[in-house]
């Protein structure tokens, strides 16, 4: 037996998505084999800076334009073939060796247009404020095993199924729905097969060879189905769990968990949001910070920094390693809030804890701390230092920009690889 096994690390968002992952995944892929997307869909919209070019990732994950690692995108990720040969052929033009290292599991699920279509009637009545990509109707097909798989197109099994996931929905399994998804099928069916695999056994090859797995978590742990705030979240477990049920990573192949943080909060589409603020500083942090949505354009709702949030999700998601993003956005500020506990609006109990599913029944407790005009100041030392008591976690990294460079190492001794 071979002694040497390798691992997996995860990159988890602990607020409401676009704390800045893909960056980190960027950075960080340099020392693992392989990346793999494990839940969501193309609702996620990851924001890679490489070589002066902007490229926003949808479904790929954020390290394929790193040559040493191979891209997966996992069982548990919901599958649109157009959104990845978009992708893909901007990709191409950068890279013309792309496809060798992107690798999709067969389990995956098939987001057809039947599924946005569906999103967006849902969404005019329930008024989450989805990305209208299809994720939800998708994962819903799914647990309701109405699905097409992507193994059902490499077995050409698939023109019965689509016609009882058409009929599901209440349409005429012949009709005009049906035609449409068929051809889309059709169309896009060709460019995907050669990437198709079943994933799950690369991943465990690859561990038992002593390889390095890095996961890669979409939207934020404040978006998970059953621990965010319900009905607002997103349709897949986003707390990390998903490595093991949407990528085929056993338990204890987990090492590290990199739980990624901003300096504010932010939150598109709608929900509860204790500390969100829409003054003039807010529209002045959205632009500074350039929180508009990037797979919908929308602007994106800003607030203070919320620790008993972090805390909660912190533990949830099993995070070893801090990661501070945007901190720039904060620099020069002469003073900023963060909130540190929340008073019941009926006893006026103080408590350090978030509490998500009565959350509209409590206020937050704010903390104002100094502003700081270097990373090397007194107050920002102690702006960490507080948040690392509070947590009882350590804070590996900050992110001090948009550029690749653009990061301090805190803690370099607690990650070797
Ligand atoms: P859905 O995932 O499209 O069903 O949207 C459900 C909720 O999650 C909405 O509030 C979306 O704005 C939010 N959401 C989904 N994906 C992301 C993401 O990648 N970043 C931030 N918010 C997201
Ligand atoms: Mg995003």
């Amino acid at each position: 037996m071979n002694s040497k096994l390798g691992y997996a690390d995860a990159i988890v968002g602990l607020q409401w998505g676009d704390e800045g992952k893909a960056k980190i995944v960027d950075l960080l892929s340099q020392n693992y084999d392989y990346t793999i997307r494990v839940q969501g869909g193309a609702n996620a919209g990851h924001t890679v800076v490489h070589k002066e070019k902007k490229f926003i990732f949808h479904l790929i994950p954020s390290s394929v334009l790193n040559e040493k690692s191979v891209s997966i995108i996992g069982n548990g990720v919901v599958f649109d073939p157009k959104v990845f040969l978009e992708e893909l052929d901007s990709l191409r033009n950068f890279d013309k060796n792309i496809d060798k290292r992107i690798v999709i599991s067969d389990k995956a699920t098939l987001v057809l247009p039947i599924h946005k279509k569906i999103d967006a009637i849902r969404d005019e009545i329930l008024k989450i404020g989805t990305t209208k990509r299809g994720i939800g109707p998708a994962y819903e097909s799914k647990v309701a095993r109405v699905a097409i798989k992507l193994f059902d197109l490499v077995a050409d099994d698939w023109l019965k199924k689509l016609k009882l996931l058409i009929q599901y929905y209440g349409y005429d399994p012949d009709g005009k729905e049906f035609n449409e998804n068929k051809n889309f099928i059709l169309k896009y069916k060709p460019y995907i097969l050669p990437f198709i695999d079943d994933s799950e056994r690369m991943v465990i090859k690859a561990l038992s060879e002593g390889k390095k797995i890095l996961c890669e978590g979409a939207q934020g742990a404040a978006l998970d189905i059953d621990f965010g705030t319900y009905p607002y979240v997103t349709s897949s477990n986003t707390i990390v769990s998903s490595i093991f049920s949407g990528g085929g990573i056993p338990l204890r192949s987990l090492r590290n968990v990199f739980g990624l943080f901003k300096i504010y909060c932010t939150r598109v589409g709608n929900g509860p949001f204790p500390t969100e603020i829409s003054d003039e500083l807010a529209n002045k942090i959205r632009d500074d910070g350039r929180e508009y949505g990037s797979t919908t354009g929308r602007p994106r709702r800003i607030g203070w920094l919320d620790l008993p949030m972090l805390k909660y999700y912190a533990r949830l998601t099993g995070t070893s390693h801090l990661i501070l993003t945007k901190a720039d956005i904060f620099s020069n500020f002469p003073e900023f809030k963060v909130c540190v506990a929340y008073q019941n609006n009926s006893t006026l109990d103080v408590i350090e804890e978030y509490p998500p599913a009565s959350i509209h029944l409590h206020t937050p407790v704010y903390k104002v701390f100094k502003g700081f005009t270097s990373f090397d100041s007194v107050e920002f030392k102690h702006f960490i230092s507080f948040i690392e008591e509070y947590l009882n976690l350590p804070v590996y990294m900050v992110s001090t920009g948009p550029e690749k460079d653009e990061y301090l190492i805190l803690k370099p001794d607690i990650y070797q690889n």
